[in-house]
């Protein structure tokens, strides 16, 4: 008998096990969740729906959500992180539905349609703004037609390399290669690159074009559903509220997971070993923290394919900045700061400046103008300190408002998380590395296995296969690691179990 036991086990170990018929673990198996985001949560959520408590969440601050981030201000809440829904096919839509916080469809077109440009004393006539409107205007569809007609191209090209060749056909068709004008158009491409930069968090030059196939809320491209002065703050409420605290543990940070034994052994970073062993690990860091700690957290170290994944997959960054005034000084809801470089003392356009290129009211707080940042902008904005980048935002404002006499913004409100080593960015997006290594998001979701039992999860925005970025494609992913693990506990036991328990 104990002869034949190897044999089934040594063939098990040959053919290898197919993903979702993983060695069955006994009903009485513990859970560690990582991280108290939407996918943890969301993990969570999943284990009690059929009834399985024997779970631990860590999570490192001293508060759930993550990069769900409310703020409270005044008699809302400011969202330092997710503020949109993507689409409707969705549980989350149909949560944010039921809490009725869902304010309006929202078309994501950017800033050319309706918004105001300031230019202050520089030469920026209305024709070249319209000009360069119908330039840019088809772009978003051709470069759409172009991904779903080329695959081979999707592999190799970005957002970048797609619109440097058109805008070089642009100037040179219309005689603007050089001089003030080109200064113009070239101000004008800064807005224009923010647009894809909002959408992908990322620098463009890094932005591939698979993110245009990859990515799918099932839903109409570019539009998706605004929330009200609620939004974010209730959905993560009503989420967290499923979940009996005394399974969540605020500021306790992992820094080490330690699977080498048959149980896995959990480290806080301060050094506490955890005096539980759990049998499932399920890790939700933000893909920026495990591109940092990846290589220093796991033990055994992960194995070299997850290593790639997690170096290549992209980590963008996004912010949004809250300036709060006095009282308005603006006239437009929405204006658009066009700062040409060779006018009103600018040889060149500075990073910070070109950077700027939106500032937005918020209907529910009047006094606030939110800046939204993405792509070179949120590591500049996080290395400057408030009083800095006030003077910057300043300058800027009145040199385009022609009004030396607006006042400093008596207040900055902010998330910096790029600065922060527990996200190291916004969320991520398909770079030209990871295209270029054929890595998909959905890579990074593969259990690591051992002896053919699956011990370290991954769940979190980076790891859906069509919703990554999005608070919606966590709290999925979530659902995804819980079922793997109420899938693999709820299996009867076969022979070669029994002959694992045995030995
Ligand atoms: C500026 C900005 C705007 C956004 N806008 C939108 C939007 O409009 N719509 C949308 O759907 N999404 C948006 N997102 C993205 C959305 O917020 C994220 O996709 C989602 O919240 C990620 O959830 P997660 O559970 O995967 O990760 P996280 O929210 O990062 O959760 C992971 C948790 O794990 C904890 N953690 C990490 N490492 C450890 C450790 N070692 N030990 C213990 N705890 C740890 C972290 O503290 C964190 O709480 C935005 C994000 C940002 C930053
Ligand atoms: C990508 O490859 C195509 C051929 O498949 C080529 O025409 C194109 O120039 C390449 N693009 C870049 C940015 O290298
Ligand atoms: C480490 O952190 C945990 C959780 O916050 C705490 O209970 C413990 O006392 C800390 N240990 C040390 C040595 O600081
Ligand atoms: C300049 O801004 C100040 C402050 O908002 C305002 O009171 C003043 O009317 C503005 N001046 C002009 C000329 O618009
Ligand atoms: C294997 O385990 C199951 C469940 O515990 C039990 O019902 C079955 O009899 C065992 N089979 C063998 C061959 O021991």
């Amino acid at each position: 008998m104990y002869h034949a036991f190897i044999v089934s086990l040594v063939l098990v170990a040959i053919n290898g096990l197919p993903e979702n018929d993983q060695v069955p673990r006994r009903k009485d198996a513990r859970v560690a969740i990582i991280g108290a985001g939407m996918a943890g949560l969301s993990t969570a959520a999943r284990l009690l729906e059929d009834g399985y408590t024997d779970f631990d969440i860590f999570e490192a601050q001293d508060k759930v959500g993550g990069r769900v981030m409310p703020v409270k201000y005044n008699d809302g809440y400011l969202q330092m992180g997710a503020q949109f829904i993507n689409g409707e096919r969705n549980p989350i839509y149909d949560i944010a539905n039921k809490l009725e916080v869902i304010k309006e469809l929202f078309p994501d077109t950017g800033h050319f349609d309706g918004a105001s440009f300031y230019h202050g004393e520089c030469p920026v006539s209305k024709n070249d703004i319209e000009l360069f409107k119908e330039f840019v205007n088809p772009l978003d569809p051709k470069y759409r037609a172009l991904a779903h007609q080329n695959d081979e191209r999707t592999y190799n090209e970005t957002l970048k390399s797609l619109y440097d060749r058109d805008y070089a056909e642009f100037l040179k068709k219309n005689h603007i290669e050089t001089g003030f004008r080109r200064n113009v158009f070239d101000a004008l491409t800064r807005v224009y690159s923010d647009y894809w930069e909002f959408e992908w968090a990322s620098k463009w030059e890094d932005q591939s074009l698979r993110n245009l196939i990859d990515w799918d809320d099932l839903g109409e491209i570019g539009v998706s559903y605004a929330t009200d002065k609620f939004g974010w703050k209730a959905i993560l409420d009503y989420i967290h509220h499923k979940i009996p605290s005394r399974h969540i543990h605020l500021n306790h940070r992992v820094g080490k997971i330690d699977y080498s034994g048959s149980r896995t052994k959990i480290w806080l970073s301060n050094g506490t070993l955890i005096p539980k062993e759990y049998d499932f690990v399920v890790v939700t860091s933000a893909l920026g923290h495990l591109k940092l700690y990846a290589r220093q957290m796991f033990n055994p170290p992960l194995p070299r394919k997850k290593l790639e994944q997690i170096d290549k997959i992209g980590m963008g960054g996004s912010m949004k900045i809250f300036f709060e005034w006095e009282k308005p000084f603006w006239s437009t809801p929405d204006f658009v700061p066009l700062p040409v470089a060779g006018c009103l003392g600018r040889t060149e356009i500075d990073p910070i400046e070109s950077e700027l290129t939106t500032f937005q009211e918020i209907d529910w707080a009047p006094n606030i103008l939110v800046a939204w940042i993405a792509g070179h902008g949120p590591p500049l904005m996080d290395n400057l300190d408030d009083a800095e980048l006030s003077a910057r935002v300043t300058r800027l404002i009145r040199d385009m408002y022609r009004n030396q006499s607006i006042p400093e913004p008596k207040n900055i409100i902010r998330m910096r998380w790029t600065h922060n080593d527990l996200f190291m960015g916004s969320y991520s997006y398909v770079s030209l590395a990871q295209a270029q290594a054929r890595i998909r998001h959905a890579d990074l979701s593969i259990p690591v296995k051992k002896n053919g039992q699956v011990r370290v999860q991954f769940a979190g925005e980076a790891t859906h296969y069509r919703l990554f970025e999005a608070a919606i494609g966590a709290f999925l992913s979530g659902r995804r690691e819980g079922e793997r693990i109420l899938n693999s506990i709820a299996t009867e036991l076969s022979p070669v179990q029994n002959a694992t328990i045995c030995e």
